[in-house]
């Protein structure tokens, strides 16, 4: 088994409880897994040794929070936003129209490329919810492209009522016929819960069924407006509530007291000129907070987990070295994963060399490409 040391690591996150950060530092992988880490001057002999130079070396990014199966633009949209438009959750049949309309190879070559875009920016770990189909066939069909990039597959049957379908309806197939064909695919179930998509009652449902079916739950929360989302998200002790934009004071006890994740998507809140969550006040209640970039057409059409860490040091209270943790560790979390997310001894080797001394760097220098290599 060959042995690789990277060394010359001038500061090195590995979110070890112990060691956390370390500078001057060398680590050494040996079948895709950290097996020694430390000071340069300590570290073992390997069969193979890469010098980076005095660069920082962080985890992969865990994007715990994409769209990736879609066809056609909304660029449209997004441009009468910013000239005064607001964001509906209705935008979303645009993309099931296209969605349905493309051929499977072209929704695959779309997933392609952009995994490959985040992974040149140092997202190694992606998860992609299906969403954009809403019927049987394309639901399962969008779920069996993504299962061919990720294993964090998320079957997101009940995203929206599709045009000329009643809610009750709508969720007995999501939860009947759908989830039977789509539960082979997915790891995850997750539904939309915000006024103009689910509500609670129907959320509960779709998230039971899920569960009943061996999948894991999640939800979109609290983007739009508060709403019971977090609650349910609470009740259900579902792993991640993602968006929680607007919180009451009890949502954050809620969550403060329970093992679900907070996501924050600041892609959405840039991208829709909402105002961003606030991190600030969840961390500080002890709320587990990740960052991701939920990329897709309507509301947030990034790739970049820097650009999103950037965002919630600049405006949403979190400092660089929190904000690192939430898009890497804390996406882990959101994700249930102790494998990734981290670079202690056993995570995996999914290490990101940055072309800059520090980690800081990322939101230093935002929109700035830092990522020097990926291993
Ligand atoms: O996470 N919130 C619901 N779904 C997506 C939006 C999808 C769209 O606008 O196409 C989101 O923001
Ligand atoms: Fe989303």
């Amino acid at each position: 088994m060959t042995s690789l040391l990277v060394t010359t690591v001038g500061e090195l996150v590995t979110w070890d409880p112990e060691r956390p950060i370390v500078h001057d530092a060398a680590f050494v992988v040996e079948a895709g897994r950290v097996a020694w880490f430390g000071r340069r001057a300590d570290a073992p002999a390997a069969d193979v040794v890469r010098d980076v130079g005095g660069a920082a070396v962080i985890p992969g990014f865990v994007d715990s929070h994409t769209h990736l199966v879609f066809g056609g633009d909304r660029s449209a949209e997004f441009e009468a936003r910013m000239t005064g438009e607001p964001y509906a959750a209705g935008g979303i049949r645009t993309t099931v129209a296209a969605t349905r309309a493309a051929p499977d190879e072209q929704l695959a070559a779309g997933v392609a490329r952009h995994v490959a875009e985040m992974r040149a920016q140092g997202t190694t770990t992606v998860e992609i919810k299906s969403g954009y189909g809403l019927t049987v066939l394309d639901e399962a069909r969008s779920l069996a492209i993504a299962k061919d990039f990720t294993d964090e597959t998320t079957f997101l049957g009940a995203h929206v009522v599709p045009s000329g379908a009643d809610v009750a309806s709508y969720v007995d197939l999501v939860t009947g016929p759908m989830l039977e064909k789509c539960a082979p695919y997915a790891r995850w179930i997750d539904v939309f819960c915000e006024d103009g998509a689910f509500g609670e009652d129907e959320a509960r449902t779709v998230l039971q069924a899920g569960i009943s079916a061996g999948l894991l739950p999640r939800i979109h929360a609290n983007q739009l407006g508060e709403g019971p989302g977090v609650r349910l998200a609470v009740e259900l002790g579902v792993a991640a509530a993602d968006h929680c934009t607007y919180l009451s004071d009890a949502d954050v006890d809620a969550l403060a007291g329970s093992d679900t994740v907070a996501g924050l998507l600041p892609g959405v809140e840039f991208s829709t000129r909402q105002p961003y969550p606030d991190a600030r006040r969840l961390i500080d209640a002890g709320v587990t907070v990740s960052l991701a970039t939920d990329c897709n057409p309507g509301s947030s059409y990034t790739s970049s987990m820097a650009f999103c860490l950037a965002l919630a040091v600049r405006d949403m209270g979190m400092s660089p070295r929190e904000a690192l943790w939430s898009a890497t560790k804390g996406g882990a979390r959101s994700l249930r994963r102790d494998d990734v997310g981290h670079l202690a001894v056993g995570a995996k080797a999914d290490y990101v060399v940055l072309r800059a001394p520090s980690f800081v760097h990322l939101a230093y220098r935002p929109g700035v490409p830092l990522v020097a290599a990926v291993g």
